[in-house]
């Protein structure tokens, strides 16, 4: 697709994004908590960050490989779990998850995605996570996580920072609801938009695709509040694999999950989109880091928007960090070549910056 080719950074990503996407998916992917200052506060602090310069030590050789859980990963990024993600674009669930598969990274799978769970981690080649929202009484969540399971799943995503949803404003004034209902306000935004809504048209409407099991509708604005340390004690008992807990912003919080036995835990304010209040994810991240100590894994994602940002989250105590609105951005812009453009764009961006701060490996 020759959009692809005009993707420099992923603001280019974001500004083709806008004007291809209907207003109401644009703003459920972009739009954040409140009057959006969490959004603002972090990019402040991620913004006033510096790297070392530094000069003359050969940084000819350099690598962007790591390791996740003691197994290699081409990256140290990967894609952080989202909703509806064939809103974006037909077929974003596996465009993700071929990237995945060809730089061994994490393909977070959403509770809500596009694209059945068991199909996802096939064209992922076993390089999907995924995610759980325990919701209502946790009779549906439990039996999801089972069928992960079974499909192969060995790692866990618990999010735990959306016991109600964020009231997201610009989400709201479009009636943005899973899955959707098209009435005359949607019908001219998506007249307006043509070549999104005929390929909705003949490649279906994107729909949640995991809850096609007896006994289980999902209702994404069901409270999930009932989530309590003696669920996540239930998840980590019934969960054989790795144990992620997502959306974690306090030290203290931090401490008891490595109490709990987690397996690692994710810095995050779900890209802002819960708490506008929250602190800064970027702010918390060091003080996280020397509460759990040097080597518990930790993991980061919430505003990033280049290769230089991930770097400096690395630097600041992350050991992995993930990409999320940025990707389905590229997708809508300029489908999967886009999505491949935006992810050449970011590594390009991390090991320049490598060079320029005298590093041939990752901190
Ligand atoms: C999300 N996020 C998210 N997280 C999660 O655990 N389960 C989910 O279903 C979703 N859905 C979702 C949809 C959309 C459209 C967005 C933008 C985000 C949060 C996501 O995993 C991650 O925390 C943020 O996207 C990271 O922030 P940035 O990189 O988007 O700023």
């Amino acid at each position: 697709m020759t959009k692809a080719k005009h993707i420099h950074s992923s603001a280019d990503a974001r500004r083709l994004a806008r004007r291809r996407l209907p207003w109401m998916v644009f703003d459920y992917i972009d739009g954040a908590a409140g009057s959006e200052t969490g959004a603002v506060r972090n990019r402040a602090a991620l913004d006033a960050a510096t790297l070392r310069p530094r000069i003359l030590r050969n940084v000819a050789d350099r690598s962007l490989a790591t390791t996740l859980f003691g197994v290699p990963a081409e990256r140290p990024f990967g894609i952080a779990p989202m909703g509806m993600c064939n809103l974006s674009g037909q077929g974003a669930d596996l465009m993700l998850a071929r990237l995945a598969a060809r730089y061994q990274v994490p393909h977070g799978v959403s509770t809500v995605a596009s694209t059945p769970l068991e199909k996802i981690i096939d064209v992922a080649q076993g390089h999907a996570w995924f995610q759980i929202y325990f919701s209502g009484d946790g009779t549906g969540t439990f039996k999801l996580v089972d069928r992960a399971r079974d499909a192969g799943y060995q790692t866990l995503i618990v999010t735990v920072d959306v016991p109600e949803v964020g009231r997201r404003p610009r989400e709201l004034r479009h009636g943005f609801k899973m899955p959707f209902r098209i009435g005359p306000r949607q019908f001219i935004d998506f007249a307006l938009h043509p070549q999104w809504s005929l390929s909705a048209l003949f490649g279906g409407k994107p729909q949640m695709a995991n809850f096609d099991m007896p006994g289980y509708e999902f209702d994404r604005t069901e409270s999930r509040a009932r989530a309590d340390w003696d669920t996540l004690a239930r998840m980590r008992d019934m969960w054989p694999g790795k144990l992620v807990v997502k959306g974690v912003l306090d030290v203290e919080d931090a401490q008891m999950l490595k109490a709990k036995g987690v397996d690692a835990i994710q810095v995050s304010s779900h890209g802002a989109r819960q708490l506008e209040s929250a602190p800064a994810p970027f702010e918390v991240l060091p003080k996280i880091r020397q509460a759990v100590g040097q080597d518990f894994p930790l993991f980061f994602d919430s505003g990033l928007r280049s290769g230089e940002d991930a770097l400096k989250t690395l630097a600041s105590g992350a050991d992995f960090v993930f990409f999320g609105r940025i990707l389905q951005f590229a997708i809508a812009a300029g489908g999967e070549a886009g999505l491949n453009r935006l992810w050449e764009v970011l590594s390009d961006e991390m090991s320049i910056a490598m060079a320029q701060t005298g590093m041939q490996k990752l901190p």
